[in-house]
């Protein structure tokens, strides 16, 4: 039986990973508290250590978890800007799940949209207390305005395909473009210009942090809107309160934040907020806060715990090979043994 330490449990994940691990003899330790260094022993007699976004996977992490015997970090995510992989590189595998349900996130970076455009929030919160007054809920028409999709993978593609479904225009930037796609890119400076709408769909990485800040702010457009379902680092949330405070930024959509880690997916309602930041960002009119939950449908918490289930497997019955396999060589054709259907190391 394969032994699985199961950090940052929820009870939205128990579900589905009790239908597919019990398919295959799997056993979950469903851990409440995150991964980090203070943690780590909890996940002494486990074979494997599943991990979510919030869940700490430093270098002191990862020697804890070697010395335990922990050969497999399965993540249950997408993104592992939260993973070093450098650190992890010779001794602890690292997996993850490179799509679950890519329009389960487009199409909640769509529902923000509308909610907050439409003003949806104000008029769901005025009729039930009877109150039918229709005065500040004037929103505008998406049709003819021009959207700027910032990284067109797997959610940001999606994400222009219901933007044109709305009658948009759409741009797009991407450190790589995908050839023959028919998707006008442009530079990022000519992004920020010319959007009415801007959707952030690329990793997290050194070059992304802040790519939303007070420079790329000053370059938009008066009442622009910017959407974030991809990680809160990619902006800089002080300078995103100071364009809302200047009316430049006409309204947020965040499903992301950078500080997140301790405060979203908890129920802080009975505790004071200590986050200035993000108390001033909620009680701003135009901006729609949701608490990573993008993610979140039926169809994407099956699919990720079937592929967790089928990386776990494909690592103890596959020689430990693995499509899903990730280190800081893949992509490096020449580097990474993955592209020689090998083990990352
Ligand atoms: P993907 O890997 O299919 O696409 C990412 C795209 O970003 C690629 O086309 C890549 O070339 C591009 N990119 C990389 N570096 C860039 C740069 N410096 N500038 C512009 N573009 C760049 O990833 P996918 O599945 O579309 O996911 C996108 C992001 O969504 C993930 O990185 C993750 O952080 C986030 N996400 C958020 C979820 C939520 O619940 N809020 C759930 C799943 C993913």
């Amino acid at each position: 039986m394969i032994k699985v330490a199961f950090y940052d449990a929820k009870g939205y994940d128990k579900p589905s990973f009790e239908k597919y691990g019990q398919l295959h003899d799997m056993q979950f330790r469903y851990l409440e508290t995150k991964l980090n260094e203070d943690t780590a022993e909890l996940a002494r007699g486990c074979d494997v250590v599943c991990v979510f976004v919030n869940d700490t996977v430093n270098a002191k992490v990862i020697d804890r978890l070697y010395d335990l015997g922990i050969r497999l970090i399965a993540l249950r995510s997408a993104g592992y800007n939260n993973v070093d992989v450098h650190a992890a590189f010779g001794k602890i595998h690292v997996v993850h799940v490179p799509a679950y349900s890519p329009y389960a996130v487009a199409e909640h970076a769509m529902a923000l949209l509308l909610t907050s455009i439409r003003r949806i929030h104000k008029a769901y919160n005025r009729t039930r207390d009877f109150n039918f007054s229709l005065n500040g809920l004037t929103g505008f028409d998406l049709h003819g305005k021009t959207a700027g999709v910032i990284g067109t993978g797997k959610i940001g593609r999606i994400f222009i395909d219901i933007c044109k479904g709305f009658g948009m225009k759409v741009i797009a930037y991407d450190l790589f473009p995908v050839p023959d796609s028919g998707i006008e890119y442009v530079p990022l400076e000519e992004l920020f210009s010319r959007s009415d709408v801007i959707s952030l769909h690329c990793p997290l990485t050194e070059e992304t942090r802040h790519m939303i800040n007070a420079d790329s702010i000053a370059k938009m457009k008066k009442g622009v809107v910017i959407i974030n379902t991809s990680r809160g680092g990619l902006i800089d949330a002080e300078a995103l309160l100071e364009g809302i405070k200047a009316r430049k930024v006409g309204a947020a959509c965040l499903d992301v934040y950078e500080e997140e880690a301790d405060i979203f997916f908890e129920d802080r309602s009975g505790h004071i907020l200590n986050d200035e930041l993000l108390s001033r960002l909620i009680s701003m009119p135009n901006v729609i806060i949701t608490s990573h939950q993008a993610f979140l449908t039926e169809e994407a918490l099956n699919n990720i715990a079937e592929t967790t289930v089928n990386n776990i497997l494909s690592y103890f019955n596959n020689d430990g090979v693995c499509d899903n396999e990730l280190c800081y060589r893949c992509g490096h054709i020449d580097r990474c043994k993955k592209e020689r259907k090998e083990r990352c190391f």
